[in-house]
């Protein structure tokens, strides 16, 4: 991991709910395993914010954590390239979390989205907590603890990584400003080497005269290229740049995942909730079982009836699965008649199967050796606590709680 350019940091979270399913390997985890190649990426369960809606029945969350993780290395994660932890294991992460809340403004967090549509959509369950009030801070320090650069979230909680930026301006803001700032960021632009500072001069002076964003950017990216400064100079000329105080927590950008919606055997979005999923690691006979029961279009009663794709969920999932000559033939042949939907379901549960293999093999030297998850899991915390105690220090020390910590 590199403190030099943490716009290359990519970290994201997912909550323990259970098995993933093929939506959650379309939706996130197909993304994650491109990510790995071309950023320092760290991934983590948020088994805290599973505290935040399920504090009554604690019982699964355990069991979830680590069949949620086998289902990540199944799917590709590759923990030799990644970081993957247990946000619980990392205890700084509240430690931020509750200095962060000192400076949440109550209306941030009433104001968000989720928070008034989750506690009316969820009446079964009392919302109205503390805690779930602070999930965006909660989710907010998880982000700034390791001054992620970006954060691949899906549209729903861009309105959390918002306030995660919002949240880094306030921090910045109230205490990047040490006394003396404006020197000791003219001492270290003498750090970068006679040509750089002229450069970055030239760059913030068009920033803060003309408002140029593209300079901006380049002094920005002049410094955390700079080898030679420490993580305080670096900081203090990534503020100064941009006329604020020191950079104490970068602000991250929400990298939003694609969402091409993966419908589930009924045509709805899979979800656990509409019970109309295939999960990751399905044994092949389920599946097949599964695909073979699914409903069609109802106009196709007998085989020489002709049907409607538009109509069918099986047409769905050929979206996903299937290549444009295979889609041609399932319209054509179910608009004629002329194939049954027998053969329609064959080549698509084939794909789904054929997917799921590699998954499967990856998965059993994981589901056979609990411990070698566990030492995974072991290394991602230790990696990851470095990075946060490394945040929550600086963060400790421009806050003047430097003595907590001696
Ligand atoms: N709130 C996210 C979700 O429900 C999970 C999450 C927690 C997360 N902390 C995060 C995602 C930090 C990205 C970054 O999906
Ligand atoms: Fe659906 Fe295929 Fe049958 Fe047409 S042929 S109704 S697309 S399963």
């Amino acid at each position: 991991m590199s403190i030099e350019k943490p716009q290359s940091r990519v970290l994201s979270g997912m909550r323990p709910t259970g098995r993933l399913h093929l939506g959650h390997y379309h939706g996130v985890l197909k993304n994650w395993v491109q990510l790995q190649h071309e950023y320092d990426c760290l991934f983590f369960v948020a088994d805290w914010h599973a505290l935040t809606s399920h504090y009554e029945d604690t019982r699964g969350i355990e069991e979830s954590v680590w069949q949620m993780v086998i289902d990540w290395l199944a799917a590709g994660v590759n923990p030799s390239s990644t970081t993957l932890f247990i946000q619980s294991r990392v205890p700084e992460h509240a430690e931020l979390h509750l200095l962060l809340s000192m400076i949440t403004p109550l209306s941030w967090v009433e104001r968000v989205p989720t928070f008034k549509d989750q506690v009316s959509k969820n009446k079964d369950r009392d919302l109205a907590t503390y805690g779930f009030l602070g999930y965006p801070v909660l989710q907010s320090s998880d982000i700034l603890i390791y001054r992620a650069g970006q954060v691949p979230v899906g549209a729903d909680q861009v309105p959390h990584v918002e306030m995660t930026r919002e949240l880094a301006r306030r921090f910045n803001h109230l205490f990047g400003r040490d006394a003396g700032f404006e020197d000791a960021a003219e001492q270290a632009v003498k750090k970068l080497g006679r040509k750089n500072a002229s450069l970055y001069r030239e760059l913030r002076k068009k920033y803060m005269e003309q408002g140029s964003e593209e300079s901006l950017a380049k002094a920005q990216s002049l410094v955390s290229d700079s080898g030679n400064l420490s993580l305080g100079d670096r900081d203090r000329l990534l503020g100064y740049a941009e006329g604020s105080g020191r950079i104490i927590l970068p602000e991250p950008q929400a990298l939003l995942t694609e969402n091409a919606v993966m419908p589930g055997l009924d045509g709805q979005k899979m979800s656990k909730s509409y019970n109309n999923t295939i999960s990751l690691r399905e044994e092949p006979e389920t599946v097949t079982q599964k695909i073979k029961t699914m409903t069609t279009d109802p106009a196709r009663v007998k085989r020489t009836d002709p049907g409607d794709p538009a109509r069918c969920p099986v047409f769905e999932l050929h979206k996903i699965y299937s290549d444009a000559a295979t889609r041609d033939w399932v319209s054509e042949g179910c608009r004629s008649a002329g194939i049954g939907c027998i053969d329609c379901k064959a080549p698509l549960a084939e794909a789904i199967l054929a997917e799921q293999q590699p998954m499967r093999e990856r998965a059993i030297q994981f589901e056979q050796n609990p411990d070698l998850v566990r030492s995974i899991i072991a290394e991602g915390c230790e990696k990851a606590r470095t990075q946060a105690r490394a945040t929550l220090e600086e963060v400790r020390s421009v806050m003047g709680l430097d003595y907590r910590s001696l």
